[in-house]
């Protein structure tokens, strides 16, 4: 069926299945920032923004976005730029696979929650998990991105 979804504010037209899912709609129209993991809701790495909130985007069906909007880290560069300066100076860059979803949590954290506390950030952030290793680089330097106590 065909769908209209604004992609990082541009109107996309789409030709989907009915039973497709957002992870496969915005790989195949090229964005390959949105990774697939688990594909069971459990990581996070797929994470997208539907209308500024994030969504694992292997479990939403791509026809429940049409006619709304959708945010990858294509779409938030600039901020995701400047996340990337604190994760670089707090060691907490390692091999990168969940950085695009995370980075886009940060984002609508940031637009949702004022002045939250280190506790409510990790609560937040509790679905992107990270296969690496440890969260506390990565918690040091959101909570500076964010100018809040780590
Ligand atoms: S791939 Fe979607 S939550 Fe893991
Ligand atoms: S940095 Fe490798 S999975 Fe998170």
């Amino acid at each position: 069926m065909k769908i209209s979804m604004m992609i990082n504010n541009d109107i996309r037209q789409l030709e989907v299945d009915i039973n497709e899912y957002l992870v496969d709609t915005l790989r195949n129209a090229g964005l390959l920032s949105v990774r697939r993991g688990c594909d069971t809701t459990s990581c996070g790495v797929c994470t997208v923004l539907l209308d500024g909130k994030p969504v694992p985007s292997c479990s939403v069906l791509t026809v429940t976005a049409n006619n709304h909007s959708v945010t990858t880290i294509e779409g938030i560069q600039e901020e995701a730029d400047k996340l990337s300066d604190f994760f670089g100076h707090e060691g907490a860059d390692q091999c990168g696979f969940c950085n695009p979803a995370l980075a886009l949590t940060v984002y609508a954290l940031k637009h949702e929650l004022t002045n939250p506390t280190a506790a409510e950030i990790k609560h937040y952030l509790a679905g992107n998990l990270c296969r690496c290793t440890g969260y506390v680089a990565q918690e040091r330097a959101i909570c500076k991105y964010l100018g809040v106590e780590s």
